[in-house]
């Protein structure tokens, strides 16, 4: 009988993404024996800080600065080869050498040059009601993908590679056309094909075949989610969502672990909320609060530079990621930007005039349902130097009691800076 007993572990994040996922997984990494990636690509921006030093990975997941661990670039991502030569530069510069444990699916689809054209082409057409995309090619890239037109990484192995990238950049221009858009990939283009270069050089594989062998060997695998589940392409804020599956089950399709073998599902909160681009953020706040928060937390975005928006916890919205994700293990972040503030404050219902809703409004982005607020007694003082949960300030125990119960799901780890050792383990 096969034996699926051991299974893949997986960290996602529970709102608009920038939950701050990549310091969880660099620090939980050091416990697996894989961390990989499983949808999304260049989007993400997944900063670490370690030793005064401060990283973005954006294709790479990120295990890569543990030596011992196998990084995986999953089926599920789509990968732009410019992007990810500098990256790999990058962390050459830094000393580390990011191809000796690096594995590329080859199923991962290409983002090509033509396919930011297309994602600024479409933005601009979009005018008032555009998505605020990072325009980086993401969602022409899937809708290739879906469409059946795409190219993936293993198809660059082929001899007739170039006539390939030919004939799909002249579907694109003729898309283009349709747009009346101005845009010139020419230089974009040269290093994309220097990416394409690098690429060959890597390790390119079957990666559902390794990951279900090092399951089947009893090894750990942590699968890294990228955004967040508000952004999810079927349960996010649609239409001002990505174009992936977030959620747990993007693990699942992203990497070809079948259901069976989910094991642990981290759901990664900040203690507020954040949202970069456009859409629905009913919490958001437009007062001093909101610009200490951004102040305190420097909220801007890692791969776009953009501000972002902030406003208070909306429980509603973490019970309904909670729930479509499955998850076991809560990590709360950023707990630390509220310190000092004379209010904290927590959406727990939404109510449409007189009526609570037990739900989610369908869209959010035209309801007249409003949330409703509970004030909790603030916490103040440095909390960066904190590794104990007992020397937490009472306020903040009664916050993080309020949210385990509400969510039914244990708080696991607090992470309160973001340096890899400002972590609590409760
Ligand atoms: P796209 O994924 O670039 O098409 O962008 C779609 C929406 O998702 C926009 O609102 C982006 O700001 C948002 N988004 C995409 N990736 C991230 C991320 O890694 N963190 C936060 N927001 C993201």
């Amino acid at each position: 009988m096969r034996d699926y007993s051991n299974k893949a572990d997986v960290l996602l994040g529970l709102q608009w993404g920038d939950e701050g996922k990549g310091k969880v997984v660099d620090i939980l990494a050091e416990r697996y024996d894989m961390a990989s990636r499983f949808q999304g690509g260049p989007n993400a921006g997944h900063t670490l800080e370690f030793d005064g030093k401060k990283f973005v990975l954006h294709t790479i997941p990120s295990g890569i600065f543990r030596p011992q661990v196998l990084n995986l670039v999953g089926n599920g991502v789509v990968i732009d080869p410019a992007i990810f030569k500098q990256e790999i530069e990058e962390l050459v510069a830094a000393g580390v050498d990011p191809l000796r444990n690096l594995f590329i699916s080859k199923k991962a689809h290409l983002i090509l040059p033509s396919h930011r054209a297309l994602d600024a082409a479409s933005e601009a057409s979009k005018g008032k009601t555009k998505i605020g995309s990072t325009l980086k090619g993401i969602g022409p890239a899937y809708m290739d993908k879906t469409g059946r037109n795409g190219l993936r990484v293993g198809d660059i192995l082929a001899p007739n590679f170039a006539e390939r990238y030919q004939a799909l950049l002249e579907k694109h221009q003729w898309l283009l056309r349709q747009y009346d858009f101005a845009y010139d990939i020419r230089d974009y283009q040269a290093r994309w094909f220097e990416g394409i270069e690098l690429l060959r050089q890597a390790r390119v594989v079957d990666s559902e075949n390794l990951v279900n062998q090092m399951l089947d060997q009893g090894k750990t695998v942590l699968a890294e989610g990228a955004q967040g589940t508000l952004l999810d392409i079927d349960f996010g804020t649609f239409p001002y969502v990505t174009s992936s599956n977030t959620i747990s089950a993007g693990a699942c399709t992203g990497l070809g672990v079948p259901p069976n073998r989910i094991g642990k599902v981290f759901g990664v909160f900040k203690a507020y909320t954040t949202r970069v681009g456009s859409g629905p953020f009913p919490t958001e706040l437009f007062d001093d609060d909101g610009a200490r928060i951004r102040r305190v937390g420097r909220e801007v975005g890692a791969t776009t530079g953009r501000d972002r928006r902030c406003g208070w916890l909306d429980l509603p919205a973490l019970k309904y990621a909670v729930m479509v994700n499955g998850v076991t293990d809560l990590v709360m972040t950023k707990a630390d930007v509220l310190s000092g503030f004379a209010q904290v404050k927590v959406a727990v219902e939404y109510h449409d005039g007189p009526d609570r809703l037990d739900n989610l409004p369908y869209d959010m982005n035209n309801t007249t349902a409003l949330p409703v607020y509970r004030s909790f007694e603030p916490w103040s003082g440095d909390l960066g130097g904190l590794r104990r949960v007992e020397d937490f300030p009472a306020a903040l125990r009664s916050y993080i009691d309020f949210i385990e119960q509400e969510l039914q799901v244990p708080i696991r780890v607090v992470s309160l800076g973001p340096d890899r050792s400002q972590i609590v383990f409760t």
